[in-house]
């Protein structure tokens, strides 16, 4: 990242929406860093914050990995964005956590980047950025007189049907990291997903490249995501499926597959909170 520290290309993602019993992030999180996953992608808003850092304290106890082996990200929630509040939220996840620090701290949806700068001042954290930041606010973030760190990262949703070709660029233009959620078209998640949506996995177009690889379509999803400079967020609670997302390091897409992935973008959009529509900083109005 633009301040020097490294990320994992493929993170683990920990959210499952309420009807999921939480203990299932417990052991799915136990299973996907025994798998190789190094990097976790959690949130306050996740509820499961201590489930997510058991697994985590018991990986480290069973001396499967160090902490300084991990990367964990958290994300600090709206309700929190005062200078005070911020700090209290990050503190209170790491206490749920068990851990002394977190990696990556990004806020969670458009809102304020100072009170960030505070917890990384502090070394609560080691890096900050944004989530669901569109061009304009990311553009109001670096332009910010007397920015002290720029954003690290933005996190948005990003996948073979969302690719997010123009982000991609004003980001790299501006040495922030892409970071993508959602990396595998939030596959059948009934929760926020239109039922009615196209299923990317079910693509014919990754499956035929998957073939020449001996892979599935989820490896081409994420591989492609890793080749154009993309940090991929993944999620799974199924232990068969945790292993196959990670087994992504021992192929390389051509810059042909790269370009026939790129041709099946439809800007198609899968997570949407219309509950938020109505807010001025909803990110999702702007083309980018
Ligand atoms: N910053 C934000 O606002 C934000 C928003 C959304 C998500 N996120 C992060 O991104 C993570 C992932 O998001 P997501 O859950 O929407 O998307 P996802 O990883 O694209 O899709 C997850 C879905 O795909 C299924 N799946 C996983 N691997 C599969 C495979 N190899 N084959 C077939 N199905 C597979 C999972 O089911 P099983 O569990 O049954 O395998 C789950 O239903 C979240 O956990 C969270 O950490 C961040």
């Amino acid at each position: 990242m633009n301040d020097g520290n490294k990320i994992p290309v493929i993170g683990f993602g920990t959210y499952a929406p309420e009807y999921i019993p939480v203990s299932l992030s417990e052991e799915a999180t136990e299973v996907a860093i025994e798998v190789g996953f190094r990097h976790i992608d959690g949130a306050h808003f996740y509820q499961n914050e201590k489930e997510v850092g058991r697994a985590i304290q018991k990986k480290i106890a069973d001396g499967t990995v160090k902490r300084e082996d991990l990367f964990y990200t958290g994300k600090l929630w709206p309700t929190y964005h005062s200078l005070e509040l911020a700090e209290l939220n990050v503190t209170q996840s790491l206490e749920t956590l068990q851990l002394d620090y977190m990696d990556l701290f990004l806020i969670h949806r458009p809102l304020s980047l100072k009170a960030m700068e505070k917890c990384k001042d502090a070394g609560l954290v080691k890096s900050i950025g944004v989530s669901n930041f569109n061009r304009r606010q990311l553009e109001k973030i670096l332009n910010k007189p007397g920015l002290k760190y720029k954003p690290g990262c933005n996190q948005i949703e990003s996948h073979p049907y969302l690719n997010q070709s123009k982000m991609l660029e004003f980001c790299k233009a501006h040495d922030v990291l892409l970071v993508a959620y959602s990396a595998l078209g939030s596959h059948r998640h009934k929760y926020w997903v239109d039922q009615s949506s196209p299923l990317l996995l079910e693509d014919l177009v990754l499956a035929e490249i998957g073939k020449k690889y001996n892979k599935t379509p989820a490896n081409i999803a994420i591989r492609y995501q890793i080749q154009r400079g993309v940090v991929a967020i993944t999620k799974s609670y199924n232990p068969d499926r945790i292993k196959e997302n990670f087994k992504v390091f021992d192929f390389e897409l051509t810059p042909e597959d790269m370009k026939t992935i790129d041709g099946i973008n439809r800007d198609f959009l899968y997570v949407d909170i219309p509950l938020f529509a109505a807010h001025p900083e909803y990110p999702l109005h702007d083309e980018y």
